[in-house]
């Protein structure tokens, strides 16, 4: 921890003389907003949803887009810099490549990006860059269509998000990365083969650690495959991984290159086995209204209430400054009294 960050700065002297920048009570400056714009997802990918439908929110709960681009311009106005509009899966919401273009027209965001599960991009990658969006990380956890279907439990889709993936490098969105989802004993031996698709396509391939996020509740320590583990697998294939320099401090992902200058880049995302939450500078904002500090928060923070109770934006701007006092300082999966968070990824929103 650097010097200082650990010691409680009071609200008003944080506005005031930190450049406009958010900072919460471990100092860690706030910076990126995640925010949902949607519940529904048209996959039900085994490490994130149940095999039984759950209920999604009923339409009235979800923030209408004037809400949101309102929640985004007093946010943008607090100092936030970084956009990732995230689901479930935002491309099933319509109107989403409009309000791309609202936020972009906005003007508050140097990074606007989008996540998404692919399905739809093929179609929709053209308008989304047309509408100022600048880059989409895609979930994509086998190369093997059968082994797709049963991870998504959807049927016959992995040639559309393929092809999703292709129509985003072609469109401009950049970079595409790719996120892959590693659960020992379901794709940890496709470990290889993504890598050699990285290279094949110079994509930014990133190894997820998986996280207890699911709804069905299969997390378990042992389903874990830890990135140094993913490390020494490529090494030992051939593919050593030679790190390269963090963007940014807040970095989810360690960043590798291959040694023997391959196109492509690695990225080991390590929630589990190496915690980068003191480093976090994210908050997260549900489809139905939510903000919630942390990946593992055990309480939302409700701003829909305040939006359609006429609050005005400086009253919503000194709530969040609040709900920010109250950020974690981690997400503590490896202590022993960890409890999991209520809402599961599909409801929070990557
Ligand atoms: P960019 O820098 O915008 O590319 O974002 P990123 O590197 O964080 O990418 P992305 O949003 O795809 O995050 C990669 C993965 O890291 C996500 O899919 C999550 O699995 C995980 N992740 C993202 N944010 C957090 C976080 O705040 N906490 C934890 N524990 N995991 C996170
Ligand atoms: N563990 C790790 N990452 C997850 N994601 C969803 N569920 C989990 C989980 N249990 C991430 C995936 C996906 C994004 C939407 O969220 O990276 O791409
Ligand atoms: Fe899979 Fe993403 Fe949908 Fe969850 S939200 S089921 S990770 S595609």
């Amino acid at each position: 921890m650097r010097k200082g960050e650990s010691k409680p700065i009071p609200p008003g002297y944080r506005l005031k003389f930190l450049g406009f920048m958010l900072r919460d009570t471990y100092g860690r400056q706030i910076t990126d907003l995640r925010a949902s714009v949607t519940d529904r997802c048209n996959f039900r990918c085994i490490y994130c949803r149940a095999a039984e439908p759950e209920n999604y929110q009923p339409p009235e709960h979800l923030l209408t887009f004037p809400e949101l681009l309102r929640l985004c311009d007093i946010l943008g106005r607090l100092g936030l810099r970084k956009i990732r509009i995230t689901g479930g899966e935002p491309l099933v919401r319509p109107g989403v490549e409009d309000f791309v273009a609202r936020l972009v027209a906005l003007g508050r965001y140097q990074d606007i990006a989008l996540t998404t599960n692919g399905l739809a991009l093929a179609e929709k990658a053209a308008t989304l860059k047309a509408a100022g969006l600048q880059r989409v990380n895609v979930s994509l956890d086998s190369l093997r269509a059968e082994r797709f279907d049963a991870i998504t439990r959807t049927r016959g889709v992995l040639p559309r998000v393929l092809a999703g993936i292709e129509a985003a490098q072609a469109a401009g969105l950049h970079p595409v990365k790719v996120n892959v989802v590693i659960v020992r004993g379901f794709n940890d031996d496709e470990i290889v083969d993504f890598a050699c698709f990285a290279r094949e396509r110079g994509l930014i391939l990133r190894f997820i650690e998986f996280m207890p996020l699911d709804a069905d509740h299969i997390w378990d320590r042992s389903r874990v495959l830890p990135a140094a583990e993913i490390q020494r697998r490529l090494e030992d294939a051939g593919l050593p991984l030679e790190p390269l320099p963090r963007n940014y401090a807040s970095e989810t992902a360690l960043r590798y290159r291959f040694a023997d200058n391959g196109a492509g880049e690695v990225g080991l995302v390590a929630p589990v086995s190496e915690p980068f939450c003191g480093k976090c500078s994210r908050i997260r904002l549900t489809a139905d209204g939510k903000i919630r500090t942390c990946l593992f928060s055990q309480l939302d923070h409700d701003l829909r209430g305040r939006l359609r109770g006429g609050a005005s934006d400086a009253d919503i701007a000194a709530e969040v400054e609040r709900i920010i006092e109250t950020k974690e300082d981690g997400h503590h999966i490896n202590d022993p009294d960890f409890t999991p968070p209520n809402r599961t990824m599909v409801f929070i929103g990557g």
